[in-house]
């Protein structure tokens, strides 16, 4: 991987872990796993659920920082096009997100049924694959080129500026898998 810029290397770190929150959501949610819906009376997974809900925060905290100082960089730098398609990600994310959310929330303040994680597999689903798209797209595009056109003071001003406004802990990983 090129030589990433102060920013950069916070963006990247943001995007592995966003990467290991999603991998870790689809296995919950596919394959064996996915036949057993998750049961908030269990502690271990209303915890897990707990995590989900904050990390979600996290990423759309993430997101919208991009919207507001990355993209508009981006955009005085001949990327107006790729910051159109970007947003336009967001977009789309951001509904997916806040659903998943939503879902998370209420099975924690009303238990799991049927529909319940039917409509949690659904909206996790569709998050992974839009989400997983994206972050390969802006790692490609934004992150590996960000040394190309922020001069070094601006780049490590954003840096500093991301790192105290994002919330305190470091996005979560509930479903983390161990072996
Ligand atoms: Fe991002
Ligand atoms: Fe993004």
């Amino acid at each position: 991987m090129a030589y990433l810029s102060e920013l950069g290397e916070v963006l990247h770190e943001e995007h592995f872990r966003i990467l290991s929150l999603i991998c870790g959501i689809e296995s919950r949610v596919t394959g064996a796993d996915g036949q057993h819906p998750i049961d908030p009376k269990d502690e271990q997974e209303k915890e897990q659920l707990r995590q989900l809900v904050v990390s979600l925060d996290q990423v759309i905290d993430h997101n919208a920082f991009e919207e507001a100082v990355l993209f508009p960089l981006l955009c005085t730098h001949g990327g107006g096009d790729l910051t159109s398609l970007l947003t336009q990600e967001h977009v789309t994310i951001g509904p997916l997100a806040k659903r998943l959310r939503r879902i998370a929330t209420t099975i924690l303040d009303h238990g799991m049924d049927a529909e319940r994680w039917s409509a949690f597999r659904s909206a996790a689903t569709k998050l992974v694959t839009e989400m997983m798209a994206h972050l390969q797209k802006e790692e490609l595009t934004v992150v590996q080129k960000l040394r190309g056109f922020l001069d070094v003071e601006t780049d490590h001003r954003l840096a500093l500026r991301h790192l105290a406004e994002r919330p305190p802990t470091r996005i979560k990983i509930p479903f983390q898998t161990t072996t």
